[in-house]
């Protein structure tokens, strides 16, 4: 049986439903995903590349109106397809307005869901190939946009490690698209279907990281009432994604260390250890080195993690990807709020070319979000925020002493009248002796 490549989520607190939908889909030979209930949706979303989300409306706690508003927001180009078994004016309206494509109401046939299927699937299709013709597409590996000799170098180590369980590090300044190149190594490599495990190291209190990445035992801690799994069983056979390690607290650095050196994984409060195969893949913007020297980072750890390291170069360092990567995120929005393709004036092109980005991709890309929405058609230098404009007065031009300048004024003037003193004199309105005088000054 051929799969075909299309990943359809399908999410409803009813399972005869999300059992029914399973079996037609499979039977087209789709890869389905099931969710019971919205915060599930949100997980398959974050951690699967998505093509077709089929949701119910009405669910407990939060409902498919909320899970639309969310996907069209974080997911926009993704198409959707609402199963409600109470339709009303007012639903459809809203959720026309929300931009799902088509609507079918329960009870359906098998030649109506495909119906809708199909309509939805080439509708986006269409939607998206059309202005896809000014955006060059070629110059994408994955998500990652760019064609400098630092994002190519990049690439080449994806490559290279896509497709085995080393561990991986990446460092790079705040908002350089380092969590784009974890992911793009996970789903660009052979184990893109099993999971891809975020964990957030520094947002996660202290003292439940350990619990939450390594699981625990009953009775590990007041209020562990069962045995749980962490993110290190759940990404199992997949990914896990250690982003801001250096926040880690050395209790979970030393667990950290027993799973890269042994490859197994202890829960709190558990002695067995259990076997994991897991790819790690850690990030950070801060400087492990001065940790180590500031022993709050183990050093062993530190070389078991960087088995193969990912410098991502700020934007500062590869300025020729600016203009692509504009040109992506004019396409992203432009869609998202105008749904069309806005252009941009050279002028306001070399403005975001002269700006040294401190904020990075991330910086670039709020910039242009907000000027999208801003403007109508062309984006030009009055769209963009003052404080860019500024940095571009400054820095194209060091400031000099006036008797530097006068000279500078008085060779141009001689050049144009071809050296003749007497001219040049007289368009200067000074004599022919002061304007030797200053020369050789
Ligand atoms: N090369 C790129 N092409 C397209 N989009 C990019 C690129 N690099 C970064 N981005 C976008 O910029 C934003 C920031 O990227 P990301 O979250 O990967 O950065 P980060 O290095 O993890 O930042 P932080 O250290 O703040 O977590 C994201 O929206 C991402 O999609
Ligand atoms: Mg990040």
């Amino acid at each position: 049986m051929q799969l075909r490549k299309e990943n359809i989520l399908i999410v409803d607190d009813d399972v005869n439903i999300l059992e029914l939908l399973q079996r037609h889909l499979q039977s087209w030979n789709y890869h389905v995903f099931k969710a019971i209930s919205v915060k599930e949706a949100v997980t398959i979303l974050r951690d699967t590349k998505i093509d077709l989300l089929i949701t119910d409306l009405k669910m407990p706690e939060i409902d498919g109106f909320e899970l639309i508003k969310f996907v069209s927001e974080h997911y926009p180009n993704l198409p959707k397809l609402v199963v409600t078994g109470y339709p009303s004016v007012q639903d459809s309206l809203s959720v026309i307005k929300s931009g799902v494509v088509d609507y079918l109401t329960k009870p359906f046939t098998k030649d109506e869901l495909k119906a809708a299927l199909d309509k939805t699937l080439t509708t986006s299709e269409k939607k998206a190939i059309q202005p896809v013709q000014s955006y060059k597409k070629d110059k994408a590996y994955g998500d990652i946009i760019g064609n400098s000799e630092k994002i190519n170098d990049v690439i080449q180590v994806i490559e290279r490690v896509k497709n085995n369980k080393a561990t991986v590090f990446i460092k790079g300044e705040s908002g350089t698209g380092k969590e784009l190149v974890a992911r793009a190594i996970h789903y660009q490599g052979k184990f893109a279907r099993a999971p891809f495990i975020v964990v957030n190291c520094g947002g996660i209190p202290e003292n439940l990281l350990e619990a939450e990445l390594f699981g625990y035992n009953k009775g590990a801690f007041t209020g562990a009432e069962t045995n749980r799994d962490g993110y290190f069983q759940a990404a199992n056979g997949g990914t896990i994604f250690l982003d801001e390690i250096g926040n880690a607290s050395l209790a979970v650095q030393s667990r950290l260390l027993r799973v890269l050196q042994e490859k197994e994984v202890v829960k709190v409060g558990a002695q067995k250890a259990d076997k994991i195969d897991v790819r790690i893949i850690a990030a950070t913007h801060s400087n492990l080195r001065d940790m180590i020297t500031k022993q709050i980072f183990r050093e062993d750890l530190f070389y078991r993690l960087t088995v193969v390291e990912i410098d991502v170069a700020p934007l500062r360092e590869r300025k020729e990807d600016i203009s692509l990567l504009v040109d992506k995120f004019l396409f992203t929005y432009g869609i998202e709020y105008k749904d069309r393709f806005l252009k941009i004036t050279p002028e306001a092109l070399t403005v975001l070319e002269r700006y040294d980005w401190p904020g990075n991709i991330r910086e670039l890309e709020n910039i242009i979000q907000r000027a999208v929405i801003m403007c109508d058609k062309i984006i030009d230098v009055e769209h963009l925020p003052e404080h860019l404009k500024y940095s571009l007065n400054l820095s194209s031009e060091t400031l000099q002493p006036l008797k530097v300048i006068e000279k500078q004024y008085i060779e141009k003037v001689l050049r144009a009248t071809d050296n003749n003193k007497t001219k040049a004199a007289e368009i200067l309105g000074i004599d022919r002796k002061t304007i030797r005088q200053k020369l050789s000054q």
